[in-house]
């Protein structure tokens, strides 16, 4: 069977933390489609998390990890995409809660504010949960 794909990205904030779960990525089995940035000098967040939003647009993944320093501005600009459902998370139960209720689509951590191991678990709680359907369905159909 085929490696699934998931499409990573960050800025220079996330950089260091994105190294560290591309090495996760391929421990899990899957196949990291690296979107940059490519080294700790300054860039822009929503460059990095528009790379990710085409790259899912373009059918090259369906799911992705974005990363910067809180998380927060590259999920702003993930979510401006329709397609994409990012959230940003801080803790397992939130990752799995965003799988279950929201369907999310890309996880989104701060690598100054989540340690190594939680983001670690979170990234792994996030792939591995199904998304819980049901009266979940109509809402996230709202969404987009
Ligand atoms: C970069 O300094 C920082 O602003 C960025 O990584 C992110 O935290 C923005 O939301």
């Amino acid at each position: 069977m085929p490696k699934e794909t998931i499409a990573i990205a960050s800025d220079h904030a996330g950089f260091e933390l994105k190294a560290q779960l591309k090495q996760e990525l391929v421990a899990m089995g899957f196949e990291p489609l690296d979107l940059g940035t490519e080294s700790a000098s300054s860039v822009d967040y929503p460059d990095f998390a528009d790379r990710l939003a085409g790259a899912l647009k373009d059918g090259k993944a369906k799911r992705g990890v974005l990363v910067c320093g809180t998380g927060i501005g590259i999920s702003m600009a993930a979510n401006r995409h329709r397609h994409v459902r990012a959230a940003v998370v801080h803790d397992v139960t939130s990752a799995r809660l965003t799988r279950l209720h929201n369907n999310a689509n890309v996880l989104c951590l701060g690598a100054r504010l989540t340690g190594m191991d939680v983001a670690k678990d979170c990234l792994k709680v996030f792939l591995t949960t199904d998304f819980e359907g049901g009266r979940h369905e109509n809402r996230v159909a709202k969404l987009g």
